[in-house]
């Protein structure tokens, strides 16, 4: 099927996470619109098995399709570890995730070839990460920590909080004594912690921010597609929000990190797809 380049383009996360990859493609594509779903009713799917994870994103995926997309981006690590795979081959359109872009940059980047990962801990079991570093470089060590509290102090308002720093100097100190020099922040809620973790880990440690790799890797995409949009944003709303549950909750959260006003948020029923 040929797309149109002035098609929207569709983003999914199992919540709110995934507008830190919004974000990202509204800097960085300015002249693209945006479809993005957060599954706010069934988040979160860090904790989650590879089948149930890949049943929701089907659901999102068609809900997309639906909304007349020309590309996807799986903004969500978790699903992208579990469910890019099959879906790639399900669909005719183009879909990326988060986690090949993260990876990529990762092994790039490394001095010392030993790289950290911390993510939720359906990302870390899947060591899909550690695979794809691996396969450009086999030298390199990965090391992976779960960092499950992290969602919930981030999504809670406490992203400066001293039990959010706490937490993070726990969770940190096997990767402070692996002696990292790379560290991926692998799951859509970190990057809004990267001033805390940075200082955590200290000036030598690079930090890899897949949501905005992921945003460059699109562009990159859209332009070998013959997909980026040339023309103007004419529409009054070029970005579209939708949710499974606690609609107003969803706009407040994503007006405190997008650099747009977000006026309303709908709320869909998901099983309808
Ligand atoms: N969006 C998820 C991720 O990036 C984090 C939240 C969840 O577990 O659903 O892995």
């Amino acid at each position: 099927m040929r797309m149109d380049s002035n098609a929207p383009i569709g983003v999914f996360d199992s919540g709110i996470g995934g507008l830190t990859v919004a974000r990202e493609i509204m800097r960085n594509l300015p002249m693209e619109k945006i479809v993005y779903f957060g599954d706010t009713a069934r988040l979160p799917y860090g904790s989650k098995s590879q089948e149930t994870v890949l049943r929701y994103s089907r659901q999102i995926v068609r809900f997309l399709q639906n909304q007349g997309v020309k590309a996807i981006v799986v903004a969500c690590n978790t699903a992208s570890a579990l469910a890019l795979d099959t879906l790639e081959k399900e669909i005719d359109i183009p879909i990326i995730g988060v986690v090949k872009p993260g990876a990529k940059v990762a092994a790039r980047e490394t001095t010392g070839k030993k790289v950290g990962v911390i993510a939720t801990e359906a990302t870390i079991r899947s060591h899909l990460y550690r695979k794809l570093i691996q396969e450009i470089d086999p030298e390199i060590s990965v090391e992976g920590k779960a960092c499950p509290l992290f969602v919930p102090l981030v999504e809670e308002g406490w992203r400066k909080d001293p039990i959010t720093e706490m937490v993070a100097r726990r969770y940190l100190k096997e990767l402070q004594d692996k002696e990292i020099d790379t560290l991926i922040l692998g799951c859509t809620h970190y990057p809004l912690l990267r001033n805390m973790i940075g200082s955590i880990m200290g000036e030598s440690v690079r930090l890899v921010n897949p949501a905005y790799e992921t945003s460059l890797a699109l562009k990159q995409l859209l332009q070998e597609k013959n997909l980026l949009n040339q023309g103007h944003r004419e529409e009054e709303f070029p970005y579209r929000f939708y949710v499974s549950d606690a609609a107003e909750k969803f706009t407040s959260f994503a007006n405190s990190i997008l650099p747009y006003d977000v006026q309303m948020t709908r709320q869909i029923n998901l099983e309808e797809y």
